[in-house]
């Protein structure tokens, strides 16, 4: 975790007041802090629970429930590898197990170097490819495990 302390944008507190009092808005406003910072940072973490006047450990109950969102930051190069049906179907999930296996990092975390994350999405909306995987924008499809090696020293060489 960074030591600097990470403060609460202006547009997000203000977001975080409009939907202090609306059914829901927990999932909302967390979605709004990962665009926001890319990942919860905890103090912010603990700001929303303030403003919402929720305990923060139903806040850290609802990030850990769904995988979508992130405690750290994301690597250099963030692997996100598609879990919709076409790719799930077509070993998906082998290609992440391949990914966390090699990187020896789990789910939504970062290399000790900082440079890979692997996030698991829905539908990139390149089926035909499936399985897919997309780093940092570029898509890479039809996978196999035997391609986890190949991408991440592609991605090594480039540093
Ligand atoms: S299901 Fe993976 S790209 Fe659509």
């Amino acid at each position: 975790m960074s030591d600097n302390l990470i403060q609460m944008t202006p547009e997000l507190r203000a977001f975080v007041e409009e939907w202090k009092s609306k059914p829901g808005n927990l999932i909302m406003v967390l979605h709004r802090v990962q665009q926001t910072y890319g990942f919860i940072p905890r103090e912010i973490a603990i700001e929303t629970a303030k403003i919402l006047d929720v305990p923060l450990a139903k806040i850290y109950g609802v990030i850990t429930f769904y995988n979508f969102f992130r405690l750290d930051k994301a690597g250099k190069y963030n692997i996100q590898v598609c879990l919709g049906t076409a790719c799930y179907l077509r070993g998906g999930d082998d290609i992440i197990k391949g990914f966390e296996r090699e990187l020896g990092v789990g789910l939504n975390k970062v290399t000790d170097d900082g440079m890979f994350s692997v996030e698991a999405v829905r539908c990139l909306g390149c089926c035909g490819l499936a399985p897919v995987a997309v780093v940092n924008g570029e898509v890479h499809g039809k996978l196999t495990t035997k391609d986890v090696d190949r991408i991440l020293k592609l991605y090594r060489e480039r540093g």
